[in-house]
Protein backbone atom coordinates (compact mmCIF):
# COMPACT_ATOMS: atom_id res chain seq x y z
CA UNK A 1 0.00 0.00 0.00
CA UNK A 2 1.23 3.18 -0.60
CA UNK A 3 1.36 5.97 2.22
CA UNK A 4 2.47 9.62 2.34
CA UNK A 5 4.32 10.36 5.48
CA UNK A 6 4.12 13.84 6.61
CA UNK A 7 7.22 16.05 7.42
CA UNK A 8 6.50 15.13 11.36
CA UNK A 9 6.23 11.97 10.57
CA UNK A 10 9.54 11.17 12.08
CA UNK A 11 9.54 7.62 13.82
CA UNK A 12 7.84 4.24 13.42
CA UNK A 13 7.99 3.59 16.69
CA UNK A 14 7.41 4.99 20.36
CA UNK A 15 10.82 4.85 21.84
CA UNK A 16 12.89 5.60 25.01
CA UNK A 17 15.33 8.01 24.53
CA UNK A 18 14.08 8.72 21.17
CA UNK A 19 15.47 11.35 18.83
CA UNK A 20 12.21 12.50 17.66
CA UNK A 21 12.33 15.68 18.14
CA UNK A 22 15.88 16.98 17.82
CA UNK A 23 16.54 14.45 14.49
CA UNK A 24 15.65 17.27 11.70
CA UNK A 25 18.33 19.83 13.69
CA UNK A 26 20.89 16.94 13.42
CA UNK A 27 20.47 16.06 10.37
CA UNK A 28 21.62 19.43 9.10
CA UNK A 29 24.80 18.87 10.60
CA UNK A 30 25.53 15.79 8.59
CA UNK A 31 28.53 15.75 6.23
CA UNK A 32 28.22 17.49 3.28
CA UNK A 33 29.18 14.53 1.10
CA UNK A 34 28.82 10.55 2.03
CA UNK A 35 28.26 7.83 0.18
CA UNK A 36 27.21 4.81 2.94
CA UNK A 37 25.05 6.49 6.30
CA UNK A 38 25.33 3.71 9.94
CA UNK A 39 23.43 4.13 12.62
CA UNK A 40 24.98 1.42 15.26
CA UNK A 41 22.48 2.35 18.60
CA UNK A 42 19.56 2.84 15.68
CA UNK A 43 15.90 2.53 18.55
CA UNK A 44 12.98 4.24 16.69
CA UNK A 45 15.35 5.35 13.74
CA UNK A 46 14.70 9.10 13.85
CA UNK A 47 17.44 10.30 12.98
CA UNK A 48 18.33 7.19 10.22
CA UNK A 49 14.15 8.21 8.96
CA UNK A 50 15.61 11.68 8.55
CA UNK A 51 18.68 11.14 6.36
CA UNK A 52 16.68 8.27 4.21
CA UNK A 53 13.89 10.73 3.61
CA UNK A 54 15.75 14.11 2.95
CA UNK A 55 20.06 13.27 2.72
CA UNK A 56 19.62 10.12 0.43
CA UNK A 57 22.97 8.45 -0.10
CA UNK A 58 24.53 5.46 -1.77
CA UNK A 59 23.77 2.67 1.02
CA UNK A 60 22.82 2.17 4.71
CA UNK A 61 23.11 0.07 7.51
CA UNK A 62 21.24 0.17 10.82
CA UNK A 63 21.98 -1.64 14.53
CA UNK A 64 20.94 -2.55 17.32
CA UNK A 65 22.07 -4.85 20.26
CA UNK A 66 18.22 -4.72 20.91
CA UNK A 67 16.57 -8.27 19.34
CA UNK A 68 13.37 -6.41 19.64
CA UNK A 69 13.99 -3.45 17.96
CA UNK A 70 16.06 -5.21 14.85
CA UNK A 71 13.16 -8.20 15.00
CA UNK A 72 10.68 -4.74 14.21
CA UNK A 73 12.70 -3.24 11.49
CA UNK A 74 13.72 -6.10 9.97
CA UNK A 75 9.94 -7.96 9.80
CA UNK A 76 8.67 -3.96 9.04
CA UNK A 77 11.39 -3.99 6.20
CA UNK A 78 10.76 -7.53 4.65
CA UNK A 79 7.30 -8.35 5.99
CA UNK A 80 5.16 -5.44 6.26
CA UNK A 81 1.47 -6.96 4.63
CA UNK A 82 1.77 -9.33 7.58
CA UNK A 83 2.70 -7.18 10.19
CA UNK A 84 0.28 -4.28 9.56
CA UNK A 85 -2.29 -6.94 9.18
CA UNK A 86 -1.53 -8.40 12.06
CA UNK A 87 -1.36 -5.12 14.28
CA UNK A 88 -4.66 -4.01 12.34
CA UNK A 89 -6.50 -7.18 14.48
CA UNK A 90 -4.60 -6.07 17.38
CA UNK A 91 -6.18 -2.93 17.39
CA UNK A 92 -9.44 -4.47 16.29
CA UNK A 93 -9.91 -6.88 19.34
CA UNK A 94 -8.24 -4.21 21.93
CA UNK A 95 -8.81 -0.69 20.86
CA UNK A 96 -6.06 1.68 22.35
CA UNK A 97 -4.98 -1.31 24.97
CA UNK A 98 -6.42 -3.65 27.32
CA UNK A 99 -4.84 -5.81 30.43
CA UNK A 100 -5.32 -9.03 28.26
CA UNK A 101 -3.46 -7.19 25.85
CA UNK A 102 -0.35 -6.47 28.03
CA UNK A 103 -0.42 -9.94 29.42
CA UNK A 104 -0.05 -10.98 25.70
CA UNK A 105 3.10 -8.46 25.18
CA UNK A 106 4.80 -10.61 27.79
CA UNK A 107 4.77 -14.06 26.12
CA UNK A 108 5.85 -11.71 22.75
CA UNK A 109 8.41 -10.14 23.88
CA UNK A 110 10.45 -13.22 25.09
CA UNK A 111 9.19 -15.20 22.07
CA UNK A 112 11.46 -16.60 19.59
CA UNK A 113 9.03 -15.79 16.85
CA UNK A 114 10.61 -12.58 15.00
CA UNK A 115 7.12 -11.46 14.23
CA UNK A 116 5.91 -11.77 17.84
CA UNK A 117 8.83 -10.15 18.80
CA UNK A 118 8.27 -6.63 16.41
CA UNK A 119 5.03 -6.75 17.49
CA UNK A 120 6.03 -6.36 21.29
CA UNK A 121 8.49 -3.67 20.07
CA UNK A 122 5.78 -1.65 18.67
CA UNK A 123 3.34 -1.88 21.65
CA UNK A 124 6.14 -1.23 24.37
CA UNK A 125 5.68 2.08 23.59
CA UNK A 126 2.57 2.27 24.11
CA UNK A 127 0.82 0.24 26.01
CA UNK A 128 3.78 -0.68 28.86
CA UNK A 129 4.13 1.38 31.73
CA UNK A 130 8.33 2.09 32.52
CA UNK A 131 10.91 1.21 30.66
CA UNK A 132 11.94 -2.02 29.41
CA UNK A 133 14.04 -3.05 32.76
CA UNK A 134 11.51 -1.39 34.81
CA UNK A 135 8.15 -2.71 33.77
CA UNK A 136 5.13 -1.02 35.42
CA UNK A 137 2.32 -3.07 34.02
CA UNK A 138 -0.20 -1.97 31.59
CA UNK A 139 -0.52 1.68 31.10
CA UNK A 140 -4.21 2.35 31.38
CA UNK A 141 -3.80 6.17 31.47
CA UNK A 142 -2.52 6.27 27.43
CA UNK A 143 -5.63 4.46 26.22
CA UNK A 144 -7.69 6.62 27.88
CA UNK A 145 -5.94 9.56 26.57
CA UNK A 146 -5.69 8.24 23.08
CA UNK A 147 -2.42 8.12 23.01
CA UNK A 148 -1.82 3.92 23.10
CA UNK A 149 -2.61 2.18 19.73
CA UNK A 150 -4.39 4.00 16.49
CA UNK A 151 -5.39 2.85 13.55
CA UNK A 152 -3.12 5.71 12.43
CA UNK A 153 -0.15 5.20 13.77
CA UNK A 154 -0.38 1.11 12.52
CA UNK A 155 -1.51 2.55 8.78
CA UNK A 156 1.75 5.09 8.93
CA UNK A 157 4.15 2.09 8.92
CA UNK A 158 3.78 1.65 5.21
CA UNK A 159 5.45 5.24 4.92
CA UNK A 160 8.31 3.37 7.29
CA UNK A 161 8.41 0.18 5.58
CA UNK A 162 9.04 2.20 2.05
CA UNK A 163 11.64 3.74 3.80
CA UNK A 164 13.57 0.15 4.94
CA UNK A 165 14.10 -1.02 1.53
CA UNK A 166 17.47 -1.94 0.23
CA UNK A 167 18.93 -1.52 4.01
CA UNK A 168 21.22 -3.64 5.91
CA UNK A 169 20.01 -4.11 9.78
CA UNK A 170 21.96 -6.03 12.01
CA UNK A 171 22.16 -6.71 15.56
CA UNK A 172 26.31 -6.77 17.09
CA UNK A 173 27.79 -4.56 18.85
CA UNK A 174 28.31 -0.80 18.19
CA UNK A 175 31.79 -1.20 18.13
CA UNK A 176 31.98 -3.84 14.99
CA UNK A 177 29.99 -1.15 13.35
CA UNK A 178 31.53 1.55 13.78
CA UNK A 179 35.17 0.08 13.17
CA UNK A 180 33.89 -1.84 9.69
CA UNK A 181 35.24 -0.56 6.50
CA UNK A 182 33.60 1.99 4.27
CA UNK A 183 34.31 4.36 1.69
CA UNK A 184 32.98 7.80 2.65
CA UNK A 185 30.82 6.71 5.55
CA UNK A 186 28.70 8.83 8.02
CA UNK A 187 28.08 7.31 11.66
CA UNK A 188 25.18 9.15 13.88
CA UNK A 189 25.71 7.19 17.13
CA UNK A 190 23.30 7.61 20.42
CA UNK A 191 24.25 5.07 22.95
CA UNK A 192 22.31 4.80 26.30
CA UNK A 193 23.18 7.90 28.52
CA UNK A 194 24.98 7.82 32.04
CA UNK A 195 21.59 8.68 33.84
CA UNK A 196 19.76 6.23 31.89
CA UNK A 197 22.14 3.56 31.59
CA UNK A 198 20.88 0.16 32.87
CA UNK A 199 17.80 1.61 33.85
CA UNK A 200 16.44 1.68 30.73
CA UNK A 201 18.07 -0.57 28.12
CA UNK A 202 18.15 -4.63 28.58
CA UNK A 203 22.29 -4.51 27.82
CA UNK A 204 23.67 -3.25 31.22
CA UNK A 205 25.69 -0.17 32.43
CA UNK A 206 27.22 1.54 29.04
CA UNK A 207 31.08 1.97 28.90
CA UNK A 208 31.58 5.43 28.48
CA UNK A 209 35.20 4.80 28.20
CA UNK A 210 34.72 2.18 25.67
CA UNK A 211 32.59 4.49 23.77
CA UNK A 212 34.86 7.41 23.99
CA UNK A 213 38.01 4.83 22.17
CA UNK A 214 35.80 3.75 19.75
CA UNK A 215 35.06 7.52 18.32
CA UNK A 216 38.84 8.29 18.72
CA UNK A 217 39.32 4.98 16.37
CA UNK A 218 36.74 5.76 14.10
CA UNK A 219 38.17 6.10 10.88
CA UNK A 220 34.76 7.95 9.91
CA UNK A 221 32.87 11.08 10.00
CA UNK A 222 30.81 10.48 13.48
CA UNK A 223 28.28 12.62 14.58
CA UNK A 224 26.96 11.42 18.46
CA UNK A 225 25.16 12.61 20.86
CA UNK A 226 25.18 11.84 25.04
CA UNK A 227 24.21 13.55 28.22
CA UNK A 228 26.46 16.67 29.48
CA UNK A 229 29.08 15.92 32.33
CA UNK A 230 32.35 16.73 33.46
CA UNK A 231 33.98 13.67 32.14
CA UNK A 232 32.03 13.28 29.10
CA UNK A 233 33.17 16.91 27.98
CA UNK A 234 36.47 16.45 28.94
CA UNK A 235 36.58 13.13 26.97
CA UNK A 236 35.73 14.96 23.68
CA UNK A 237 37.28 17.70 24.19
CA UNK A 238 39.42 18.07 20.46
CA UNK A 239 35.84 17.90 18.62
CA UNK A 240 33.19 19.94 17.57
CA UNK A 241 30.94 19.83 20.82
CA UNK A 242 27.37 21.97 20.84
CA UNK A 243 25.44 22.15 24.33
CA UNK A 244 21.57 21.43 23.72
CA UNK A 245 19.09 21.64 26.65
CA UNK A 246 16.37 19.04 26.55
CA UNK A 247 14.00 17.68 28.63
CA UNK A 248 15.28 13.96 29.28
CA UNK A 249 11.80 11.31 29.17
CA UNK A 250 14.30 8.34 30.59
CA UNK A 251 14.86 10.40 34.03
CA UNK A 252 11.07 11.29 34.52
CA UNK A 253 11.26 14.41 31.85
CA UNK A 254 13.44 16.66 34.26
CA UNK A 255 15.45 18.72 32.40
CA UNK A 256 19.13 18.03 31.58
CA UNK A 257 21.48 18.93 29.13
CA UNK A 258 23.36 16.50 26.46
CA UNK A 259 26.46 16.94 24.45
CA UNK A 260 26.26 16.46 20.61
CA UNK A 261 29.35 15.82 19.14
CA UNK A 262 31.44 15.87 15.69
CA UNK A 263 34.57 14.71 15.07
CA UNK A 264 34.31 16.24 11.06
CA UNK A 265 33.18 19.98 10.20
CA UNK A 266 31.32 21.69 7.63
CA UNK A 267 30.80 25.33 6.59
CA UNK A 268 27.96 25.48 7.60
CA UNK A 269 28.28 23.83 10.93
CA UNK A 270 28.04 26.81 13.45
CA UNK A 271 25.24 28.20 12.06
CA UNK A 272 23.00 24.68 11.92
CA UNK A 273 25.03 24.39 15.74
CA UNK A 274 23.69 27.43 16.57
CA UNK A 275 19.73 26.19 16.43
CA UNK A 276 20.58 23.58 18.33
CA UNK A 277 22.49 24.92 21.21
CA UNK A 278 26.02 26.66 22.46
CA UNK A 279 29.36 25.81 20.37
CA UNK A 280 31.81 25.50 22.74
CA UNK A 281 34.74 23.76 20.56
CA UNK A 282 36.12 24.00 17.33
CA UNK A 283 37.67 22.18 15.01
CA UNK A 284 38.83 22.92 11.44
CA UNK A 285 39.89 19.75 9.98
CA UNK A 286 37.62 17.03 8.54
CA UNK A 287 38.64 14.10 10.67
CA UNK A 288 40.42 14.76 14.56
CA UNK A 289 42.75 12.17 13.22
CA UNK A 290 45.18 14.77 12.31
CA UNK A 291 45.13 16.45 16.13
C1 LIG B 1 19.33 6.24 23.25
S1 LIG B 1 18.82 4.77 22.45
C2 LIG B 1 18.88 5.20 20.74
C3 LIG B 1 17.67 5.99 20.36
C4 LIG B 1 17.61 6.31 18.88
N1 LIG B 1 18.60 7.29 18.48
C5 LIG B 1 16.22 6.83 18.52
O1 LIG B 1 16.08 7.92 17.96
O2 LIG B 1 15.26 6.11 18.82
C6 LIG B 1 20.20 3.72 22.66
C7 LIG B 1 20.11 2.37 21.95
O3 LIG B 1 21.36 1.70 22.08
C8 LIG B 1 21.12 0.30 22.12
N2 LIG B 1 22.34 -0.31 22.67
C9 LIG B 1 22.76 -0.36 23.95
N3 LIG B 1 23.97 -0.94 24.04
C10 LIG B 1 24.34 -1.27 22.78
C11 LIG B 1 25.51 -1.88 22.20
N4 LIG B 1 26.52 -2.29 22.97
N5 LIG B 1 25.56 -2.03 20.85
C12 LIG B 1 24.53 -1.64 20.06
N6 LIG B 1 23.39 -1.06 20.55
C13 LIG B 1 23.31 -0.87 21.90
C14 LIG B 1 19.86 0.17 22.97
O4 LIG B 1 19.20 -1.05 22.71
C15 LIG B 1 19.06 1.39 22.49
O5 LIG B 1 18.19 1.06 21.45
Amino acid sequence: MEYRLADHHIIPLAYTGSKAKIAPLLARLRPWEFLEYREPFVGSGAMFNQIRRFAPCRSYWINDIDRRVVAFHRVLRDDADAFINRLLDIHADHGGGTQELFDLWMGWRNSSDLMDLAISAFLRGLIVRGSEMKCFGFANSRVITGKAITHSKIIRLWGFAELLQGVKITDMDYREVMAAYGQDAFIFADPPYEVAGEECYDHGQFDLGEFTTAIDHCRHSCLWTLNCSATTMAAFSRHNVIVHSMHHSANGHAAADEIIGANYTTPLFETHARDIGTLLHRISNRHNEAA
